[in-house]
């Protein structure tokens, strides 16, 4: 049975993984723990990334290269940037765009990879639809499915969302998941991407933040039971 890669960016989310681990052996790599094991039945290393794009780069080639991982789920949390998304909502990732990289002088779009042939990495359709029948266990939020813009900062600025959205026509921005997208692209990996709302990534984020992260850490367990069994 193909291991499958869970990353999260902070430990709190890997809780119940790492409570219910069968066998669980823990191995050193570029400063992570990787903790290798069972969960419900099916073999798993889930690691937690840290923050950023390199931090994400370097777990994902570590869990492919080191660990031989078949796929790889993303998890963690996320700033709305279409306005009708609440904080507590779920965004799952149908692409993934960097939206911090910029090569406008040599006539590139925004988020445009140098000699890539694609800059908005998908997502696998079959864990794309496992993510979204596990989201319907998540009650009193909505769930969205779209694109996600990564970059290395963290948003709290209305002119920055006004620009995430008409530029790439994204629901949510965080730090990771589009260098994870891209790593796995490069590998031929199939990866997904689901992020609960922490904060409107606007001027008053960080107040959203400390209020929301408790329910996004509750959605990451939720959401990591219900989907492993079936990846
Ligand atoms: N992760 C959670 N909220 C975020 C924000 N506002 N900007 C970037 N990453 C985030």
């Amino acid at each position: 049975m193909p291991t499958l890669g869970i990353i999260v960016a902070m430990r709190e989310e890997l809780e119940i993984v790492l409570e219910r681990l069968q066998e669980p052996q823990t191995l050193q790599r570029a400063g992570m723990d990787f903790h290798r094991g069972s969960y419900l039945g099916k073999p798993v290393v889930a690691v937690v990334c840290g923050v950023g794009k390199v931090n994400a780069a370097a777990c994902t080639q570590m869990l492919i290269s080191e660990f031989a991982v078949g796929s790889i789920i993303n998890i963690g949390i996320a700033g709305a940037v279409e306005p009708s998304i609440r904080p507590g909502d779920i965004v799952i990732a149908d692409t993934l765009v960097q939206h911090d990289v910029e090569l406008k002088a040599l006539g590139l779009a925004p988020g445009q990879v140098f000699r890539l042939d694609t800059f908005d990495f998908p997502t696998d359709p079959a864990l794309l639809a496992i993510a979204q029948t596990a989201a319907q266990q998540i009650e009193g939020h909505q769930v969205h499915t779209g694109r996600i813009v990564t970059g290395d900062q963290f948003i709290a600025c209305n002119d920055k969302i006004q620009w995430l959205s008409a530029t790439f026509n994204a629901l949510a921005c965080e730090m990771e998941s589009g260098a994870i997208a891209q790593v796995c692209y490069l590998n031929t990996v199939p990866f997904v991407c689901i992020r609960s709302i922490s904060d409107n990534a606007n001027n008053d984020a960080h107040m959203d933040f400390d209020t929301f992260l408790p329910i996004a850490v509750n959605n990451a367990s939720t959401l990591l039971h219900a989907m492993v069994p079936s990846c």
